[in-house]
């Protein structure tokens, strides 16, 4: 049985306030990438994106409301997150369950034509470099050239010292925006475990393959540019940032 409307209501906005948390200035962020996607599909009819680690279709969300025409796929892995999607805004998105740099990953997102646009938000600090790599060149692969991949995450300089300082920035604005007073991802998911309409979605997520590494690949912005280039990319270079919170954008 589905879940009820305003239990999905009350649960996705609950995660908006935890991935608050995690992402500085998450909402111009997202902000940003419509930006960047309308801009790459202007004049177009029916541009083809796809969120990449949607969550419960945050970005999808705020893409659908901003470009109406655009189709989206929203792919996680996460059968609780995806519910939770398909049940608050069924119309923002067709949503996908599937392990993203897993073998046939891409045709299991059934895409009918090249896409427009490759989106992701706090997500591809999970796969390992290698994994990432093989994302990057798949996803080449079914963009259109002039398509773009465009990744908002937490991303730091190369150099010790001014990702040091990159991240004192991001703290003081997190602070100043009083950010840490939510909830964290550990007390959302013991929460979430304790709702009765949850339980047959939360066993199913326990029995699925676990994204890599949720504490993150480690990468900088300039090595997720290397091995965006590795893949085929053009160009490739941030447009936003404040603190480690950066949008980097590849063009195909
Ligand atoms: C921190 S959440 C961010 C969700 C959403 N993009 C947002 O901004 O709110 C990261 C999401 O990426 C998903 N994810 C990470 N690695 C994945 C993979 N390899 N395949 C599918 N989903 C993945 C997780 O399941 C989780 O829902």
């Amino acid at each position: 049985m589905g879940l009820s409307m305003t239990l999905a209501e009350t649960w996705v906005e609950r995660w908006e306030h935890q991935q608050q948390r995690y992402a500085v200035s998450r909402e111009e962020r997202f902000t940003v990438i419509a930006d960047v996607v309308q801009w790459t599909t202007e004049g177009q009819q029916s541009p083809l994106v796809v969120d990449l680690g949607s969550g419960p279709g945050s970005l999808s969300t705020r893409l659908s409301t901003r470009l109406p025409h655009a189709q989206v796929v929203a792919v996680d892995i996460d059968p609780l997150l995806l519910e939770l999607g398909r049940t608050h805004t069924p119309d923002a998105a067709r949503y996908v369950e599937v392990l993203i740099g897993q073998e046939g990953w891409i045709e299991a997102l059934e895409l009918d034509r090249p896409l427009d646009a490759a989106v992701s938000t706090t997500a591809l600090h999970y796969p390992e470099p290698d994994n990432l790599r093989e994302i990057y060149r798949e996803l080449a692969a079914v963009l259109r050239p002039g398509g773009v991949l465009v990744n908002g995450d937490h991303l730091l300089p190369e150099d010790p010292a001014l990702a040091a300082l990159t991240t004192a920035v991001g703290r003081h604005r997190s602070l100043r925006q009083e950010v840490d007073e939510a909830e964290d991802w550990a007390a959302w998911w013991a929460a979430a475990g304790q709702v009765p309409e949850f339980a047959d979605l939360l066993a199913v997520r326990a029995r699925q393959p676990a994204p890599a590494n949720g504490d993150g690949n480690g990468l900088s912005a300039a090595q997720h540019e290397q091995l965006l280039r590795e893949a085929g990319f053009r160009h490739t270079g941030p447009v936003w940032q404040y603190g480690n919170s950066c949008v980097l954008v590849a063009v195909r």
